[in-house]
Protein backbone atom coordinates (compact mmCIF):
# COMPACT_ATOMS: atom_id res chain seq x y z
CA UNK A 1 0.00 0.00 0.00
CA UNK A 2 1.14 3.46 -0.68
CA UNK A 3 0.37 6.67 0.82
CA UNK A 4 1.75 9.83 -0.73
CA UNK A 5 -0.83 12.22 0.16
CA UNK A 6 -0.74 15.96 -0.67
CA UNK A 7 2.73 15.24 -3.15
CA UNK A 8 3.22 17.15 -6.18
CA UNK A 9 3.98 14.56 -9.41
CA UNK A 10 6.04 17.01 -11.71
CA UNK A 11 9.21 14.84 -12.95
CA UNK A 12 9.90 11.08 -12.27
CA UNK A 13 12.40 11.75 -9.58
CA UNK A 14 9.95 13.52 -7.25
CA UNK A 15 9.66 9.33 -5.66
CA UNK A 16 11.80 7.37 -4.66
CA UNK A 17 12.25 3.73 -6.54
CA UNK A 18 9.71 2.40 -3.63
CA UNK A 19 7.41 5.28 -4.24
CA UNK A 20 7.52 4.50 -8.17
CA UNK A 21 6.87 1.30 -7.92
CA UNK A 22 4.32 1.36 -5.54
CA UNK A 23 2.34 3.45 -7.89
CA UNK A 24 2.56 1.21 -10.50
CA UNK A 25 1.64 -1.73 -8.18
CA UNK A 26 -1.09 0.62 -6.93
CA UNK A 27 -2.34 0.88 -10.45
CA UNK A 28 -2.00 -3.10 -11.32
CA UNK A 29 -4.71 -3.23 -8.17
CA UNK A 30 -6.69 -0.59 -9.67
CA UNK A 31 -6.55 -2.03 -13.11
CA UNK A 32 -7.91 -5.78 -11.26
CA UNK A 33 -10.07 -3.70 -9.62
CA UNK A 34 -11.94 -2.84 -12.58
CA UNK A 35 -11.68 -5.48 -14.93
CA UNK A 36 -13.71 -7.62 -11.72
CA UNK A 37 -16.07 -4.80 -11.53
CA UNK A 38 -14.87 -4.48 -7.55
CA UNK A 39 -13.72 -0.86 -7.99
CA UNK A 40 -14.04 1.09 -5.05
CA UNK A 41 -15.10 4.59 -5.24
CA UNK A 42 -12.61 6.52 -3.22
CA UNK A 43 -12.19 10.10 -4.19
CA UNK A 44 -15.76 10.99 -4.08
CA UNK A 45 -16.69 14.16 -4.38
CA UNK A 46 -13.56 15.56 -5.54
CA UNK A 47 -12.90 17.91 -8.35
CA UNK A 48 -9.98 17.96 -10.44
CA UNK A 49 -8.49 20.92 -12.38
CA UNK A 50 -6.98 19.89 -16.08
CA UNK A 51 -4.54 22.64 -17.52
CA UNK A 52 -3.88 21.86 -21.18
CA UNK A 53 -1.75 24.22 -22.92
CA UNK A 54 -0.75 21.64 -25.87
CA UNK A 55 -3.48 19.06 -27.25
CA UNK A 56 -3.97 15.64 -25.75
CA UNK A 57 -5.95 12.79 -26.66
CA UNK A 58 -4.99 9.78 -24.00
CA UNK A 59 -3.79 12.00 -20.91
CA UNK A 60 -6.69 14.18 -20.95
CA UNK A 61 -9.32 11.36 -21.98
CA UNK A 62 -6.91 9.27 -18.58
CA UNK A 63 -7.48 12.15 -16.57
CA UNK A 64 -11.41 12.50 -17.12
CA UNK A 65 -12.11 8.89 -17.15
CA UNK A 66 -10.27 7.97 -14.19
CA UNK A 67 -11.45 10.49 -12.39
CA UNK A 68 -15.21 9.49 -13.10
CA UNK A 69 -14.41 5.96 -12.17
CA UNK A 70 -13.02 6.62 -8.98
CA UNK A 71 -16.34 9.10 -8.06
CA UNK A 72 -14.54 12.66 -9.14
CA UNK A 73 -15.27 15.33 -11.17
CA UNK A 74 -12.92 17.50 -13.64
CA UNK A 75 -12.90 20.99 -15.34
CA UNK A 76 -11.26 20.77 -18.32
CA UNK A 77 -9.04 24.22 -19.27
CA UNK A 78 -8.67 23.86 -23.09
CA UNK A 79 -5.42 25.70 -24.37
CA UNK A 80 -7.13 28.86 -25.30
CA UNK A 81 -9.83 28.76 -22.95
CA UNK A 82 -8.15 29.90 -19.69
CA UNK A 83 -6.40 33.04 -18.55
CA UNK A 84 -2.92 31.23 -17.37
CA UNK A 85 -0.10 32.58 -18.98
CA UNK A 86 -1.72 35.43 -20.68
CA UNK A 87 -3.92 37.74 -18.62
CA UNK A 88 -2.91 36.07 -15.64
CA UNK A 89 0.18 34.77 -13.91
CA UNK A 90 0.96 31.35 -13.48
CA UNK A 91 0.75 32.41 -9.54
CA UNK A 92 -2.43 33.61 -9.15
CA UNK A 93 -3.96 31.11 -11.35
CA UNK A 94 -2.50 28.33 -8.63
CA UNK A 95 -3.95 30.22 -5.69
CA UNK A 96 -7.37 30.59 -7.48
CA UNK A 97 -7.29 27.10 -8.44
CA UNK A 98 -5.99 25.64 -5.32
CA UNK A 99 -9.23 27.24 -3.47
CA UNK A 100 -11.56 24.88 -5.83
CA UNK A 101 -9.97 22.48 -6.58
CA UNK A 102 -8.30 18.77 -4.75
CA UNK A 103 -5.97 18.40 -7.55
CA UNK A 104 -4.49 19.94 -10.43
CA UNK A 105 -2.64 18.30 -13.96
CA UNK A 106 -1.13 20.62 -16.09
CA UNK A 107 0.43 20.14 -19.43
CA UNK A 108 2.36 22.94 -21.52
CA UNK A 109 6.28 23.78 -22.43
CA UNK A 110 8.00 24.73 -19.50
CA UNK A 111 9.00 22.73 -16.52
CA UNK A 112 9.03 26.02 -14.18
CA UNK A 113 5.60 25.74 -15.33
CA UNK A 114 4.39 23.14 -13.54
CA UNK A 115 6.99 23.78 -10.45
CA UNK A 116 5.57 27.42 -10.42
CA UNK A 117 2.11 25.80 -9.93
CA UNK A 118 3.16 23.57 -7.49
CA UNK A 119 4.59 25.95 -5.52
CA UNK A 120 1.57 27.82 -4.63
CA UNK A 121 -1.11 25.76 -5.20
CA UNK A 122 -1.87 24.56 -1.79
CA UNK A 123 -2.98 21.21 -3.81
CA UNK A 124 -1.40 18.31 -5.66
CA UNK A 125 0.29 19.14 -8.82
CA UNK A 126 0.67 16.68 -11.71
CA UNK A 127 2.78 17.48 -15.12
CA UNK A 128 1.06 15.86 -17.86
CA UNK A 129 3.89 16.01 -19.79
CA UNK A 130 6.28 19.65 -20.30
CA UNK A 131 9.02 19.93 -23.05
CA UNK A 132 11.80 18.75 -20.21
CA UNK A 133 9.32 14.97 -18.59
CA UNK A 134 6.12 13.12 -19.18
CA UNK A 135 6.30 11.19 -15.63
CA UNK A 136 2.67 9.76 -16.12
CA UNK A 137 3.95 8.24 -19.54
CA UNK A 138 6.61 6.20 -17.56
CA UNK A 139 3.90 4.90 -15.23
CA UNK A 140 1.93 3.45 -17.87
CA UNK A 141 5.10 1.94 -19.61
CA UNK A 142 6.94 0.30 -16.33
CA UNK A 143 3.06 -0.66 -15.77
CA UNK A 144 2.73 -2.33 -19.03
CA UNK A 145 6.65 -3.56 -19.28
CA UNK A 146 5.76 -5.68 -15.74
CA UNK A 147 2.56 -6.92 -17.41
CA UNK A 148 4.26 -8.35 -20.71
CA UNK A 149 7.58 -9.36 -19.12
CA UNK A 150 8.27 -12.36 -16.23
CA UNK A 151 11.80 -10.39 -15.32
CA UNK A 152 11.63 -8.59 -12.44
CA UNK A 153 11.90 -5.00 -13.08
CA UNK A 154 15.46 -4.95 -12.25
CA UNK A 155 16.04 -7.69 -14.71
CA UNK A 156 14.20 -5.93 -17.76
CA UNK A 157 16.32 -3.94 -20.84
CA UNK A 158 14.24 -1.80 -22.95
CA UNK A 159 16.12 1.05 -25.44
CA UNK A 160 14.63 3.94 -26.88
CA UNK A 161 15.64 5.08 -30.49
CA UNK A 162 15.04 8.43 -32.38
CA UNK A 163 14.65 11.79 -30.37
CA UNK A 164 16.30 11.40 -27.37
CA UNK A 165 16.39 14.90 -26.73
CA UNK A 166 12.78 15.30 -26.12
CA UNK A 167 10.43 14.45 -22.96
CA UNK A 168 10.27 11.05 -23.63
CA UNK A 169 14.23 10.56 -23.96
CA UNK A 170 14.70 12.31 -20.60
CA UNK A 171 11.95 10.70 -18.43
CA UNK A 172 12.80 7.04 -20.37
CA UNK A 173 16.57 7.77 -19.50
CA UNK A 174 16.41 8.71 -15.41
CA UNK A 175 13.29 6.48 -14.99
CA UNK A 176 15.38 2.95 -16.02
CA UNK A 177 18.41 4.73 -13.70
CA UNK A 178 15.59 5.12 -10.79
CA UNK A 179 13.99 1.39 -10.93
CA UNK A 180 17.49 -0.22 -11.82
CA UNK A 181 16.66 -1.25 -14.81
CA UNK A 182 19.11 -1.53 -18.21
CA UNK A 183 18.43 1.13 -20.14
CA UNK A 184 19.89 1.87 -23.80
CA UNK A 185 19.49 4.96 -25.55
CA UNK A 186 20.24 4.62 -29.53
CA UNK A 187 20.41 8.13 -31.06
CA UNK A 188 22.67 10.86 -32.98
CA UNK A 189 24.91 12.24 -30.22
CA UNK A 190 23.09 16.03 -31.21
CA UNK A 191 19.97 14.46 -29.67
CA UNK A 192 21.12 12.63 -26.76
CA UNK A 193 19.76 14.06 -23.84
CA UNK A 194 21.21 17.16 -21.96
CA UNK A 195 24.51 16.71 -20.47
CA UNK A 196 23.05 17.18 -16.69
CA UNK A 197 19.87 14.65 -17.40
CA UNK A 198 22.92 12.37 -18.50
CA UNK A 199 24.47 13.18 -15.22
CA UNK A 200 21.88 12.89 -13.48
CA UNK A 201 21.25 9.72 -14.57
CA UNK A 202 24.57 8.04 -14.19
CA UNK A 203 24.56 9.14 -10.61
CA UNK A 204 21.78 7.39 -10.06
CA UNK A 205 22.38 4.43 -11.41
CA UNK A 206 25.64 4.07 -9.40
CA UNK A 207 22.81 3.87 -6.44
CA UNK A 208 19.97 1.89 -7.91
CA UNK A 209 22.45 -0.30 -10.01
CA UNK A 210 20.93 0.69 -12.92
CA UNK A 211 22.68 -0.29 -16.27
CA UNK A 212 23.19 3.35 -18.55
CA UNK A 213 24.20 2.89 -22.04
CA UNK A 214 24.13 6.08 -24.58
CA UNK A 215 25.17 5.19 -28.46
CA UNK A 216 24.94 6.09 -31.95
CA UNK A 217 24.83 2.46 -32.46
CA UNK A 218 21.68 1.13 -32.88
CA UNK A 219 22.71 -2.58 -32.37
CA UNK A 220 25.00 -1.91 -29.56
CA UNK A 221 21.51 -0.32 -28.23
CA UNK A 222 19.00 -3.37 -29.05
CA UNK A 223 20.82 -6.43 -28.54
CA UNK A 224 19.43 -8.42 -25.79
CA UNK A 225 16.51 -5.86 -25.08
CA UNK A 226 13.08 -7.08 -23.69
CA UNK A 227 11.64 -3.34 -25.61
CA UNK A 228 12.38 -1.23 -28.13
CA UNK A 229 10.19 1.66 -27.51
CA UNK A 230 10.65 5.33 -29.41
CA UNK A 231 8.53 8.78 -30.12
CA UNK A 232 7.86 11.37 -32.63
CA UNK A 233 10.77 12.68 -34.32
CA UNK A 234 9.21 16.49 -33.77
CA UNK A 235 8.06 17.53 -30.77
CA UNK A 236 4.65 19.77 -29.71
CA UNK A 237 5.95 23.54 -29.80
CA UNK A 238 8.74 22.85 -31.94
CA UNK A 239 8.92 24.74 -35.66
CA UNK A 240 7.80 23.12 -38.67
CA UNK A 241 11.24 23.77 -39.87
CA UNK A 242 13.26 21.18 -37.80
CA UNK A 243 11.26 18.31 -39.84
CA UNK A 244 13.68 17.76 -42.63
CA UNK A 245 16.80 18.14 -40.36
CA UNK A 246 15.03 15.54 -37.80
CA UNK A 247 14.56 12.92 -40.81
CA UNK A 248 17.83 13.24 -42.24
CA UNK A 249 19.63 12.33 -38.75
CA UNK A 250 16.85 9.76 -37.20
CA UNK A 251 15.98 8.01 -40.29
CA UNK A 252 18.69 5.42 -39.61
CA UNK A 253 16.54 4.84 -36.48
CA UNK A 254 13.32 4.32 -37.47
CA UNK A 255 11.66 1.23 -36.09
CA UNK A 256 11.92 -1.52 -38.59
CA UNK A 257 11.51 -5.34 -38.49
CA UNK A 258 15.39 -5.61 -38.91
CA UNK A 259 15.64 -3.18 -35.94
CA UNK A 260 13.71 -5.99 -34.01
CA UNK A 261 15.75 -8.77 -35.34
CA UNK A 262 19.11 -7.30 -34.18
CA UNK A 263 17.99 -7.57 -30.26
CA UNK A 264 18.22 -11.18 -30.55
CA UNK A 265 14.85 -11.10 -28.87
CA UNK A 266 12.01 -13.24 -30.75
CA UNK A 267 9.77 -12.24 -28.08
CA UNK A 268 10.94 -8.28 -27.95
CA UNK A 269 7.77 -5.95 -27.55
CA UNK A 270 7.53 -2.44 -29.23
CA UNK A 271 6.44 0.86 -26.74
CA UNK A 272 5.33 3.85 -28.56
CA UNK A 273 3.85 6.97 -25.93
CA UNK A 274 1.69 7.45 -29.31
CA UNK A 275 0.54 9.41 -31.47
CA UNK A 276 2.79 7.61 -33.94
CA UNK A 277 3.82 8.28 -37.60
CA UNK A 278 3.32 4.30 -38.91
CA UNK A 279 1.53 5.56 -41.12
CA UNK A 280 1.33 8.86 -43.05
CA UNK A 281 -2.60 8.82 -43.83
CA UNK A 282 -3.04 11.84 -40.99
CA UNK A 283 -3.22 15.79 -42.27
CA UNK A 284 0.45 15.92 -40.93
CA UNK A 285 1.30 12.56 -42.39
CA UNK A 286 0.67 13.76 -46.19
CA UNK A 287 1.91 16.80 -45.83
CA UNK A 288 5.46 14.80 -44.80
CA UNK A 289 4.62 12.03 -47.48
CA UNK A 290 4.58 14.72 -49.76
CA UNK A 291 7.44 16.37 -49.20
CA UNK A 292 9.55 13.67 -48.49
CA UNK A 293 8.32 10.89 -50.17
CA UNK A 294 8.27 8.32 -47.10
CA UNK A 295 5.90 6.02 -46.26
CA UNK A 296 6.18 6.18 -42.38
CA UNK A 297 8.52 7.78 -39.72
CA UNK A 298 10.09 6.80 -36.40
CA UNK A 299 8.32 3.23 -37.02
CA UNK A 300 7.31 1.32 -39.99
CA UNK A 301 3.27 0.20 -40.08
CA UNK A 302 4.56 -3.47 -40.10
CA UNK A 303 6.39 -2.87 -36.95
CA UNK A 304 3.36 -1.37 -35.51
CA UNK A 305 0.54 -3.63 -36.05
CA UNK A 306 2.59 -6.84 -35.90
CA UNK A 307 2.54 -8.89 -32.62
CA UNK A 308 5.46 -7.02 -31.14
CA UNK A 309 3.37 -4.22 -30.34
CA UNK A 310 1.56 -3.63 -27.08
CA UNK A 311 1.09 0.48 -27.81
CA UNK A 312 -3.07 0.07 -26.98
CA UNK A 313 -2.02 -1.65 -24.14
CA UNK A 314 0.47 0.95 -22.74
CA UNK A 315 -2.30 3.31 -24.08
CA UNK A 316 -4.86 1.71 -21.73
CA UNK A 317 -2.35 1.96 -18.34
CA UNK A 318 -2.17 5.78 -18.93
CA UNK A 319 -5.49 5.39 -17.37
CA UNK A 320 -4.84 3.17 -14.55
CA UNK A 321 -1.88 4.75 -14.22
CA UNK A 322 -2.81 8.37 -13.68
CA UNK A 323 -5.51 6.81 -11.64
CA UNK A 324 -3.25 5.58 -9.08
CA UNK A 325 -1.55 8.85 -8.76
CA UNK A 326 -4.27 10.60 -7.86
CA UNK A 327 -5.69 8.13 -5.70
CA UNK A 328 -2.09 8.15 -3.73
CA UNK A 329 -1.70 11.70 -3.31
CA UNK A 330 -5.57 12.33 -2.74
CA UNK A 331 -7.25 9.05 -1.00
CA UNK A 332 -3.99 7.87 0.63
CA UNK A 333 -2.98 4.30 0.63
N1 LIG B 1 0.98 9.78 -24.95
C1 LIG B 1 0.32 10.93 -24.74
O1 LIG B 1 0.64 11.70 -23.83
O2 LIG B 1 -0.72 11.17 -25.58
P1 LIG B 1 -1.58 12.49 -25.68
O3 LIG B 1 -0.68 13.57 -26.21
O4 LIG B 1 -2.69 12.14 -26.63
O5 LIG B 1 -2.10 12.85 -24.32
N1 LIG C 1 7.46 13.96 -27.50
C1 LIG C 1 6.05 14.05 -27.77
C2 LIG C 1 5.26 13.22 -26.81
C3 LIG C 1 3.78 13.21 -27.05
C4 LIG C 1 3.01 12.41 -26.03
C5 LIG C 1 5.64 15.51 -27.71
O1 LIG C 1 6.05 16.20 -26.75
O2 LIG C 1 4.93 15.97 -28.59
Amino acid sequence: AIDLTGRHFLKELDFTPEEFRGLVGLAAELKAARKTGTEEQRLRGRNIALIFEKTSTRTRCAFEVAAAQQGAHTTYLDPAGSQIGHKESVRDTARVLGRMYDAIEYRGSGQETVEELAAHAGVPVYNGLTDQWHPTQMLADVLTMTEHSDKPLTGIAYAYLGDARNNMGNSYLVTGALLGMDVRIAAPRSLWPEESVIAEARALAERTGARVTLTEKIEEGVLGADFVATDVWVSMGEPKEVWEERIELLRPYAVTMDVLRATGNPDVRFLHCLPAFHDLGTAVGREIHQRYGLESLEVTDEVFESEHSVVFDEAENRMHTIKAVMVATLAGA
